[in-house]
């Protein structure tokens, strides 16, 4: 049995008359620029979020750097920013004119932790971007306790539930993709921002609009990133399907742990009072390489996502040179992503779990 990395279209399939229903209305409607799908689309994600205010955005990059502008980091601040995430979440920082300053990781959560952004943290530190990483959730409140306003950087956290509220509701602001493969995936680039305040919020629509209020003054450097009417129309027809595919992610991860693999591999850890919709399903090996090639050869989908981390990419150097963090290097060198979707089988699990116990047996 071949068991895929991820699986985008079983979920879909039974949607396709709705998502064509969709499609066909915004072109008989023909508002095709911030029509009335983006402003519905707008509200109903951030309701379903639980914060005040939504603003949909080109995709998940520009959210982020958005996010930032709207905070008012420019040039001379320090954003801190793990390095064990998507290259995204640091590649938004220096077009604010702000010097990205990576911060370390619980091994465990793959999450920054307060204490290691603390250890980074110095007067000019503006924001801090924490990462809800493969749909874990990073503690925000006590970030931002000590004193500076976090970015959630959502991206991989839709449908992951929290006891303090949900991913976009915890900082001051926060960020999400639609990138087709995420939990709520549209069928092309997208993104979304949300907040509880409302000035920030103003200066989000102002920012993704060319920085204009009314396309007659431009008195900032804006941007032209908005979510698009036809990716706003299908997202509107998945969103009311989010929590069902949450809670089929959360089977799957139930499914591995059934099965016995957390006795051979190190298994992703919720954080305290995270229930996560896992959208990758991430766990630790010794020789995490040599298990990827025996799962590839047994037909298993797997990835190691972040082998180098961002402070050590070509991109990142004048950021990353001398900068040391452990727990991130440990990670980046023995994580692996294997299968996980919303319907991913109990006998799917039990078979990646077998071949990975064929491994281990090996290599005994
Ligand atoms: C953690 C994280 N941040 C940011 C992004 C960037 O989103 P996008 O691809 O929509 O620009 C992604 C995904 O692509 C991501 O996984």
């Amino acid at each position: 049995m071949t068991v895929p990395l991820f699986d985008t279209s079983t979920p879909l399939a039974p949607l396709r008359p709705q998502l064509l229903d969709a499609m066909t209305n915004v072109v008989d409607e023909g508002r095709y620029i911030l029509g009335p799908n983006v402003s519905a689309f707008e509200q109903e994600f951030a309701g379903y979020c639980g914060a005040a205010h939504g603003i949909g955005v080109g995709n998940g990059t520009d959210a982020l750097t958005i996010a930032l502008r709207a905070l008012g980091v420019g040039p001379g601040d320090e954003v801190i920013v793990p390095s064990f995430t998507f290259y995204a979440s640091a590649e938004a920082i220096p077009p604010t004119g702000a010097t990205p300053v990576f911060c370390d990781i619980d091994p465990d959560t793959m999450c920054v932790t307060a204490e290691s952004v603390k250890a980074v943290m110095t007067p000019r530190t503006k924001a801090v971007i924490v990462v809800h990483l493969f749909g874990n959730v990073a503690p925000v409140a006590e970030i931002e306790a000590l004193g500076v306003p976090v970015v959630e950087d959502a991206a991989q956290a839709a449908g992951t539930t929290y006891v303090g509220g949900r991913p976009g509701s915890l900082g001051t602001i926060a960020t999400f993709s639609f990138f087709p493969s995420k939990n709520l995936g549209a069928f092309g680039d997208g993104g979304a921002i949300t907040t509880s305040d409302a000035e920030i919020a103003d200066r989000v629509r102002m920012l993704r609009f060319h920085g204009s209020y009314d396309k007659v003054t431009y008195q900032h450097i804006g941007y032209n990133s908005r979510l698009d009417e036809l990716q706003a129309a299908i997202l509107r027809v998945l969103l009311p399907h989010l929590d069902d595919w949450a809670d089929g992610r959360r089977a799957a991860g139930r499914h591995y742990v059934d099965a016995g693999l957390g006795d051979l591999v190190s298994l992703p850890v919720p954080t305290d009072g995270a229930d996560p919709a896992w959208h990758l399903y991430v766990i630790k090996h010794e020789r995490a390489d040599e298990l990827a090639a025996a799962l590839k050869d047994a037909g298993v989908g797997q990835k190691a996502y972040y082998r180098v981390p961002i402070h050590r990419q070509p991109a990142m150097a004048q950021y990353g040179a001398g900068v040391e963090l452990p727990a991130t290097d440990e990670v980046a060198r023995t994580h692996l992503a294997i299968p996980m979707s919303p319907v991913l089988s109990a006998e799917q699990a039990a078979e990646v779990t077998e071949t990975v116990r064929a491994f281990a047996g090996a290599a005994v």
